[in-house]
């Protein structure tokens, strides 16, 4: 039997939804218009497509959001000098500054120089901190997203076992810490990982988290396992994950799909952090 699809398009959609109400309330209230300012250094082509659906969606929601892009060559203290800028900034409650960099700028000085209440991304070490002893705040946007599909399917993480594959700063460490926080047993893997493929049968949630086209298959998955692909590659001229859909749909008891499933709800946790963030 098929896994059920877990439909991160249409559920972050309902947030979407609820997050437009929840703005005009807030306006309603004499309170301000949530700002966001997005940052985009150079002209990475996938990083230029992520910053306009960012942007779409804000203006779908009704959220203020400004673009600053910046060009490849960009000094540190130029950038630096804008972000100190968006801080001090009333109109904008959220600093998203598109990752990667290119390779001459520091990017944990600049993460380090967003401050914290405006860091809506969650990567600022004050942030990353408080997330790991399990106290508020801003979380960041892929694995609350994924957080938020397991709840809606109503699985419970406790007592499970999950592996996560890829030990990024962005997705595979802080899912790792939140399914921990919901008492799952959790297994980080990575290049140098022994037998992945041994890990991820253990696996009753396996998060794909490496950029690997269609890296996990099918008889890499313990049957009814939920199986989260975050992954977003090309691959013959289609946008694929990194879990090859076909087989492991056959295994799995819940799967996302790519496109469809944790891209939606990461753009969603960025506006419900947006929204908060304006809020306080
Ligand atoms: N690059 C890839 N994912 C993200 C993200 O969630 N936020 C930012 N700022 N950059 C990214």
């Amino acid at each position: 039997m098929p896994a059920q699809i877990i439909d991160g398009k249409r559920i972050a959609q309902q947030i979407r939804s609820g997050l437009a109400q929840k703005i005009l309330e807030m306006l309603a209230q004499g309170k301000t218009r949530p700002g966001l300012a997005v940052v985009l250094v150079g002209d990475n082509p996938a990083s230029k497509l992520y910053v306009s659906m960012k942007q779409k969606a804000c203006k779908e929601v009704g959220i203020y959001s400004e673009e600053h892009r910046l060009p490849a060559e960009v000094t540190q203290d130029q950038l630096l000098a804008l972000i100190d800028e968006l801080n001090g900034d009333p109109k904008i409650h959220g600093i998203l500054v598109q990752l990667p960099l290119p390779a001459h700028l520091d990017e944990e000085e600049v993460i380090m120089r967003i401050h914290p209440d405006k860091d809506v991304d969650g990567f600022n070490p004050v942030n990353v901190g408080k997330m790991c002893i399990g106290s508020r705040a801003y979380l960041p946007c892929t694995p609350a997203g994924i957080m938020k599909l397991i709840d809606t399917i109503n699985y419970d993480p406790a007592g499970k076992k999950a592996v996560v594959i890829g030990r990024s700063n962005i997705v595979g460490k802080p899912i790792a810490q939140l399914l921990l926080q919901r008492d799952a047993t959790v297994t980080i893997c990575h290049s140098k990982t022994k037998d992945l493929v041994a890990e991820c049968r253990q696996a009753d949630i396996l998060v794909a988290a490496v950029g690997q086209p269609e890296m996990v298959k099918g008889d890499w998955v313990k049957p009814g396992a939920v199986v989260i692909d975050v992954g977003i590659n090309r691959r013959d001229g289609k946008t694929v994950g990194d879990v090859e859909f076909d087989s492991v749909n056959e295994v799995a008891g819940w799967i996302t799909p790519v496109p469809g499933g944790v891209g939606p709800m990461t753009i969603a946790m960025l506006l419900t952090n947006t929204v908060v963030a304006a809020d306080k």
